[in-house]
């Protein structure tokens, strides 16, 4: 049975994006319209997105796409602001979409909300809609993308809510001078998803809940993690659209030669035997960037390896990766900044690609950096261990260099793992014939959040 889905988001491809979500948002509703149900998106028109396109889009699409033109809201430097109404630009949408419901005559059988951004849907639709025969089958799905942002805002606000009653408020934040908008997602949504198994496990814990491993234990096994797949339209090395030359398992030397090109235009020099390490990545406390600090200088150092990174974020990442390219010029190129057709090139021509996330929800880059014959270095811990099985060079099984702790030595370990394996060709090829293999792609993550909306009692 075809359902009717009502999905918010912060950010969705191609319109917007800082990050995964933006990604997620895209392919999910994308492969959901795909396989027959009636799926409407609500999303801000920020200034930064083409209105003649968007209006366009708004048509073409299997997805209705409903975006929230609101200039004094969204027009901003970024998506995302430390502004002082930054809890009522997403508020705004969160109500667009019951009221965009409600004008259009749309009854959705799910509501689903990403984030803290929209985590007040689950709340307003208990709140004020249910009440509405509109919404009265209409059952709440959140899913979190990351619980390190949870939107906090001071109490003061909380009248901007809109809620004729604040004793919908959790009542301890506000003795305390707090609303968080992620644990009201938390507290009331039918359903909440995350973006693996394992970040589903671990964001129970006190080491990874960010305050709210209680809020999530208190909804017992409401809680699954159902892990984000690839857009393959959009990362597979077979018909790249920002790459001159395509490639696949079988044609190794296109990738090669792809990455000699690459080396060329950047200005690195051709290093034969000499790993090319890739970066593409918000510069955020969570990537876990620090564990370089100390362990990648010696080997550039050394002429060991290359490093292409291509990011923008925290000033001490920004530096960092700056003063590696300036170090060793012939060895490092860092680009500063927001460069989707870049990101697709490293891709492409690194060898190795580094994840040493402190957490990760799910990850994208070491899903596409596996159908890219890149191999993965990654921490296990997220989405990363659920995607990227350690390469074994005894049994030629596995896809990536996987190491435990969050510290250099373990950093100092996984990258001269990916020497020796670089250093043994026909090992590597394996491993990279072994990732190009995988397959992550979105029929069947959607299939599963499909199951899991039809089991929401009383829909
Ligand atoms: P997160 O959502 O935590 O940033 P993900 O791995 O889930 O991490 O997704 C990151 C997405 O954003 C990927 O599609 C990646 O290619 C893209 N991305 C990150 N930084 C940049 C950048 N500087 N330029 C282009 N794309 C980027
Ligand atoms: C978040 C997480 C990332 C995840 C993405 C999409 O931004 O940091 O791990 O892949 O959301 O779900």
């Amino acid at each position: 049975m075809p359902l009717r889905i009502a999905f918010l988001a912060s950010e969705i491809a191609p319109w917007s994006k800082t990050g995964g979500l933006a990604d997620v948002a895209g392919a999910l509703t994308r492969q959901l319209a795909l396989a027959g149900h009636a799926v409407h998106v609500f999303t801000p028109l920020y200034s930064s997105i083409d209105r003649r396109a968007a209006a366009g889009a708004m048509r073409a699409s299997p997805v209705t796409l409903h975006f929230l033109d609101d200039a004094a809201l969204y027009a901003r430097a970024g998506l995302y602001t430390q502004d002082a109404d930054e809890h009522r630009r997403f508020i705004a949408l969160t109500r667009f979409a019951f009221d965009t419901c409600r004008r259009i005559g749309f009854a959705p059988q799910i509501l689903h909300c990403n984030d803290w951004h929209t985590a007040f849907g689950p709340l307003l639709l208990r709140a004020q809609f249910a009440q509405d025969p509109l919404f009265a089958a209409t059952r709440s799905v959140l899913t979190i993308h990351n619980i390190g942002y949870q939107g906090v805002f001071d109490a003061r606000h909380a009248p901007d809510l809109g809620l004729a009653d604040l004793r919908w408020l959790h009542q301890d934040d506000l003795r305390a001078g707090v609303v968080n908008p992620l644990k009201h997602g938390i507290l009331h949504a039918d359903a909440i998803t995350t973006v693996s198994p394992t970040y589903a496990r671990e964001i129970r814990t006190a080491e990874y809940g960010m305050g709210l491993e209680e809020a999530l234990r208190s909804r017992g096994d409401a809680l699954t993690g159902i892990l984000n797949g690839v857009d393959y339209d959009e990362w597979d090395p077979r018909h790249d659209r920002h790459l001159p030359h395509h490639y696949d398992a079988g044609t190794p030397a296109t990738k090669a030669a792809l990455k000699q090109a690459f080396l060329a235009r950047m200005g690195l020099a051709a290093r034969p035997g000499v790993p090319l390490l890739g970066v593409v990545s918000r510069l955020a406390y969570q990537k876990g960037f620090d564990l370089l600090f100390d362990t990648l200088p010696p080997l550039l150092a050394q002429g060991r390896v290359q490093l292409a990174a291509l990011g923008s974020g925290e000033a001490r990442y920004e530096e960092f990766f700056a003063s590696l390219a300036r170090d060793y010029p012939q060895a490092a190129t860092f680009r500063c900044g927001y460069d989707e057709a870049h990101a697709h090139w490293i891709e492409a021509a690194a060898d190795f690609f580094l994840m040493p996330s402190r957490y990760e929800p799910c990850g994208l880059n070491q899903m596409y950096s596996l159908r890219y014959g890149t191999v993965p270095i990654v921490r296990r811990t997220g989405g990363l261990a659920d995607s990227v099985e350690p390469f074994d060079a005894a049994t030629g099984r596995g896809t990536g260099i996987v190491f435990n702790d969050f510290d250099a030595p373990a950093m100092a370990w996984a990258l001269s793992q990916a020497l020796v394996l670089y250093a043994d060709p026909a090992a590597h090829a394996r491993a990279v014939t072994n990732g190009m293999a995988q397959d992550f792609s979105w029929e069947q993550r959607a299939a599963q959040y499909v199951a899991l909306y039809e089991a929401l009692p009383g829909r």
